[in-house]
């Protein structure tokens, strides 16, 4: 497995791979590699010739006041996990290089983009799909792979493709739980004992909300209020939203007759976590 940091030396030698008729399967990571991101990395080795998993903590998609400074990275780590995996490249690019002195050119998803936690994190998915369109043309990828954790940056960043025909699949994998549920991210690490224990609310509230469907409730307020309800009674809980909307639209519903994301973002302490479940039938959630 090679590292490669400059992003021409990336741009050339997959370009040299696409040449010699192979695909490219690109795993966008901001490292800190956990089980979840190895679930993408391994299939993207098994459905591809070549795989690439990027490892940048990208500062664009951070608010002012929010954690970049402190995301956890370690790239060594990141390196030695790709690899047991079948990683053949890992592109691990500083800022500077991805955004050099002048830089100014961004790319914006609107619609999807100003709900969920675009409400909470404003310029979040900018700086997501700037970057990503980066890595896209950087890896030249015939599939990037995301996580359902991060259900609405999937959303958007397959809208993009689609809106400005960027010539690759995006594939969208189930989100990795811990064995008591919680959903993976690197982001668990900010959390203490006792808070680990309160984030159990998270998934609880979403195994609520999922009974109230299967047991025939379609009324979306009351879902989201049962939901709510569970996360307020866990005392180290402050919720930042719980939404239930359409899938492709993103837009409210008020009765459920089509596919759904339910989805929650909860801060436990400092810690901002998030974790969805989709409703209803739709092919490009776990099943591509
Ligand atoms: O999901 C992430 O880790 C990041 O948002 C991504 C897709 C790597 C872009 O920085």
């Amino acid at each position: 497995m090679i590292v490669v940091t400059d992003a021409s030396e990336m741009q050339k030698l997959c370009r040299k791979i696409k040449l010699q008729g192979k695909t490219i399967g690109l795993v966008p990571t901001m490292g800190y590699l956990h089980e979840g991101h190895l679930s993408l990395m391994r299939r993207s080795v098994e459905e591809n010739d070549f795989t690439v998993a990027s490892v940048f903590v990208n500062p664009t998609q951070f608010g002012e006041n929010e954690d970049y400074d402190t995301y956890p990275r370690d790239l060594n780590r990141d390196i030695k996990l790709a690899e047991e995996v079948g990683v053949d490249a890992v592109f691990a690019p500083s800022a500077e290089e991805m955004y050099p002195i002048g830089y100014c050119t961004y790319v914006e998803v609107l619609g999807l983009t100003e709900v969920m936690c675009g409400a909470s994190r404003p310029g979040h998915f900018r700086g997501v799909t700037t970057v990503v369109s980066k890595l896209f043309n950087i890896t030249q990828p015939d599939r990037a792979y995301f996580g359902q954790k991060d259900a609405q940056q999937a959303l958007v960043v397959r809208r993009m493709v689609r809106d400005l025909n960027f010539p690759l699949e995006i594939v969208i994998l189930p989100t990795v739980r811990e064995k008591d549920g919680l959903a993976l991210s690197s982001r668990n690490t900010y959390l203490n004992d006792e808070e680990r224990k309160a984030a159990l609310v998270v998934p609880e509230s979403l195994r609520k909300g999922k009974e109230l469907l299967q047991s025939g409730e379609r009324n979306a307020a009351k879902i989201i209020e049962a939901v709510k309800k569970v996360i307020e009674n866990e005392p180290l809980a402050r919720i930042d939203y719980v939404d239930l909307r359409d899938i492709e639209t993103l837009r409210e519903v008020e009765t459920i007759n089509g596919p759904v994301l339910v989805a929650v973002a909860v801060w436990i302490g400092k810690t901002r976590l998030i974790d969805n479940f989709v409703w209803g039938d739709y092919p490009c959630f776990g099943k591509c």
